[in-house]
């Protein structure tokens, strides 16, 4: 329990989230990269931020995950982290801090824990992974895997597209789900996936698995805060619900202000000192 402006709030844990799939209750995740964002997500009653390394397409500008730094990442947690008060926060090791060994896996993992105040740390991939996650969950920190699509790889899959409809590919991230459970993970991140393979996985673990792009059968869904606020017009993939049109409601308004201090009509004798 802690005590935020007068509320007293239970914040969210890996076990409050392990109860959450034994009893069937949904988890919400979406991602976010700064303070006031947080603190919306938060207010609105959000289970899990990720920090994600998709700050590098949406903050940054990148056309893909991997040019963002592990300093990048802990300034954009540490953000988020000033901005929240129940919920769980989750944070991207970038690509290059963990893939090499696993000390240097661990010693990225620790400055995200000590430099940001989050809560737990996501890695990209299965078996190639292992060590590294062995090594920081035994460090105490909670571990969070990513399967199916794993943006960081694009350039060895070369496309976007679902993944795992092979069987043999299936296959692998059946026992790469699995062993990521053996590892030490609270949970995994299934992303773009076929649903009855989500199904199927969801219910073999007893971890928790978040899904995107892999149907209504896991035990929680991520999104990225852009993409559902519809602040990315481009981006349309057939997983996604667009909650919001800000792209839309954002040009309108600024259109408005422009309009406005051409006009001359803002500031007006209210308006000021
Ligand atoms: O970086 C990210 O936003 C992610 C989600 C797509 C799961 O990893």
């Amino acid at each position: 329990m802690s005590v935020h402006a007068n509320k007293e709030v239970k914040k969210v844990t890996t076990h409050t989230l392990q109860k959450m799939k034994s009893v069937g209750e949904k988890i919400s995740m979406i991602t976010a990269y700064d303070y006031s964002f947080a603190r919306l997500f938060d207010e609105a009653g959000i289970d899990v931020i990720l920090v994600g390394d998709s700050a590098s397409n949406v903050m940054a500008g990148h056309e893909t995950t991997l040019p963002i730094t592990l300093d990048q990442m802990i300034y954009h947690a540490s953000s988020v982290i000033r901005g929240i008060n129940r919920c769980f926060v989750v944070v991207d090791l970038p690509f290059g801090t963990y893939q090499a060994n696993s000390k240097e896996a661990l010693a990225s993992a620790i400055r995200i824990m000590k430099e940001t105040g989050a809560h737990a740390v996501k890695l990209e991939g299965g078996e190639e992974v292992l060590e590294s996650v062995k090594r920081i969950v035994a460090a105490g920190i909670p571990v969070m895997g990513h399967l199916g699509l794993t943006p960081q790889s694009i350039y060895k899959f070369g496309t976007y597209t679902v993944r795992a409809r092979e069987e043999a590919e299936a296959n692998k991230l059946r026992a790469d789900a699995k062993l990521l459970e053996e590892a030490g993970c609270f949970g995994v991140v299934l992303e773009k996936i076929p649903a009855q393979l989500a199904r199927e996985v969801s219910e073999s673990l007893i971890i928790p698995t978040i899904g995107i792009g892999a149907g209504m059968h896991c035990d929680g869904q991520v999104l990225v805060m852009h993409d559902m606020l519809g602040i990315n017009t481009e981006f349309k993939p057939r997983f996604l619900r667009q909650y919001l049109n800000l792209y839309e409601q954002i040009i309108g308004a600024v259109k408005n202000y422009v309009h406005d201090v051409k006009a001359k009509d803002f500031p007006n004798d209210k308006e000021q000192y």
